[in-house]
């Protein structure tokens, strides 16, 4: 763990269940200030949980990442009721996969789905969250920095050559994370001199509600990898990573 998150501000989109609430625990953990959305907080019941232990370390926040009127709505809320001045770590993790349908049955509604929440939705959400000026450097926090971490897929990857034995189909899902992917090179560029970095993460194939509770390792295996990539002294930005630590070809 050669640069610990400890002490700071990260937010955790869709903290709820599956990674996301993995990662809110290891978060938690490390006494960092923990944002965490779900699409209905007063319904989040793990979250509600993690707050009887960690009631000064752990916001629950309403967030859509399909509707960018919620993500506008959620980032004046974190400015407005001054819940933090700076995030240091942004983790876009929420996602969905969509119908899981043969190549005959696909309709525009599923790729606007996959996209709403997979590409659009993180987009948006660093958007918003540089307009209140709370991430990178800014004048509450001259010379900030904040790693953004984009949860992606490998299945996201065109050339990586494992992937085929991964998957077959998801089309909209794949799209949508390689879309994802596309703007985390082009952001890690453009918003490297403001002190941001970005990244893409690859969790596995984990063991959650999105696989159906199919998997080849479990939340706990997957977060303690991507907590090892967030937490290495190796630089991050414009890379696509797998919880193993090892690079994704794009
Ligand atoms: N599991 C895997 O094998 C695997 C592999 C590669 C990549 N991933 C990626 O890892 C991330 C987490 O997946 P998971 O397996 O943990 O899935 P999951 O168990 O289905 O959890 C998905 C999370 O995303 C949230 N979410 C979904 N749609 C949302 C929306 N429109 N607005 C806000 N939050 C929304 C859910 O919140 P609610 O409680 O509000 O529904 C939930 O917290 C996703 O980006 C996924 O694509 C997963």
């Amino acid at each position: 763990m050669a640069n610990p998150i400890t002490g700071k501000t990260v937010v955790v989109t869709g903290g709820s269940r599956g990674i996301g609430l993995g990662l809110v625990k290891k978060f938690l953990a490390r006494d960092n200030l923990v944002i965490a959305t779900s699409r209905k907080s007063s319904e989040a019941t793990h979250l509600h949980e993690l707050h009887k232990q960690y009631p000064e370390h752990l916001i629950l926040t309403d967030l859509d990442t399909s509707t960018t009127s919620s993500i506008t709505a959620w980032a004046q809320q974190i400015k407005q009721q001054k819940v933090t001045k700076h995030v240091d770590v942004l983790v876009n993790n929420a996602g969905v996969y969509g119908r899981r349908l043969n190549l005959p049955h696909f309709e525009d509604e599923d790729f606007l789905f996959a996209f709403r929440s997979n590409t659009m939705g993180p987009f948006f959400v660093i958007q918003e969250l540089l307009k209140q000026e709370l991430l990178g450097g800014s004048p509450e926090a001259p010379g900030g920095k904040t790693l953004i971490a984009n949860v992606s897929s490998i299945v996201g990857s065109n050339t990586d050559p494992t992937v085929s034995a991964i998957t077959k189909g998801g089309f909209p899902y794949r799209a949508s994370k390689a879309a994802l992917n596309v703007i985390s090179t082009t952001l890690a560029r453009d918003l490297a001199a403001q002190g941001i970095e970005v990244v893409a993460l690859h969790p596995g194939y984990v063991k959650t509600d999105m696989t159906g509770g199919n998997g080849w390792i479990d939340v706990e295996e997957s977060t303690t990898g991507l907590m090892a990539v967030m937490e290495s002294e190796a630089p991050l930005n414009g890379r696509f990573m797998s919880y193993k630590g090892t690079e994704i070809p794009w």
